[in-house]
């Protein structure tokens, strides 16, 4: 696994996750969101798709993540099969929001999805609720899809958007 670092925003450092980081991930993951998932589900991810699995280090501690999967399934922009960047969750710690960090953690997870999977159209789930998500994902030109009825645990819908690469 690769430790390069792709990018940094001052103090901050973009880079691919490797499975020593799972513990900063999982604890960043608990801190920002209510969707969780076994150690093994991180772990699956980093060891399959770790070339798109990004985090963010500030201060040698992990304040940021965007974990990806590759999927083959039907195109949510056109009535084709194909291969479909799946962006599972992203999170980054609440005193280090708002400076970039998540649009950066995207770019280079779409970008490796890109060159390394040969993927070229990404998709993800957000609750209606979550503007700041939302309007994160629009700004890297994300549109909604589809609305999916209670799609999370306590009832509430999400969006799918998606975005060709
Ligand atoms: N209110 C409105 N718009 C916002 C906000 C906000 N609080 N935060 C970000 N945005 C939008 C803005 O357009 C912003 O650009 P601007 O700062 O130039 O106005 C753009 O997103 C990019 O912001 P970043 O600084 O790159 O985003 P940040 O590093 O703050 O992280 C994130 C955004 C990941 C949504 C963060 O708020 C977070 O961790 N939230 C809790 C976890 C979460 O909701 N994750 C997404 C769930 S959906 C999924 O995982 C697929
Ligand atoms: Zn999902």
């Amino acid at each position: 696994m690769s430790l390069t670092s792709v990018g940094s925003l001052s103090g901050v450092v973009i880079r691919r996750a490797n499975p020593d980081d799972v513990d900063g991930i999982v604890a960043v993951n608990i801190e920002c969101l209510p969707e969780h998932y076994p150690l093994r589900f991180w772990l699956d991810h980093i060891e399959k798709y770790g070339d798109a699995f990004y985090v963010a280090e500030a201060g040698g501690r992990i304040v940021g993540y965007v974990m990806p999967r590759v999927e083959y399934g039907l195109s949510k922009l056109r009535t084709s099969m194909r291969r479909l960047g799946h962006i599972v969750s992203i999170a980054v710690r609440r005193g280090f929001r708002r400076r970039g960090i998540a649009t950066a953690l995207m770019l280079a997870s779409m970008e490796s999805l890109k060159s390394e999977y040969g993927v070229r159209e990404v998709y993800l789930e957000v609750r209606v609720s979550n503007e700041p998500a939302i309007n994160l994902y629009r700004k890297l030109g994300f549109v909604i899809v589809e609305r999916l009825h209670r799609y999370y645990l306590d009832g509430e819908d999400a969006y799918v958007m998606a975005k060709e690469l």
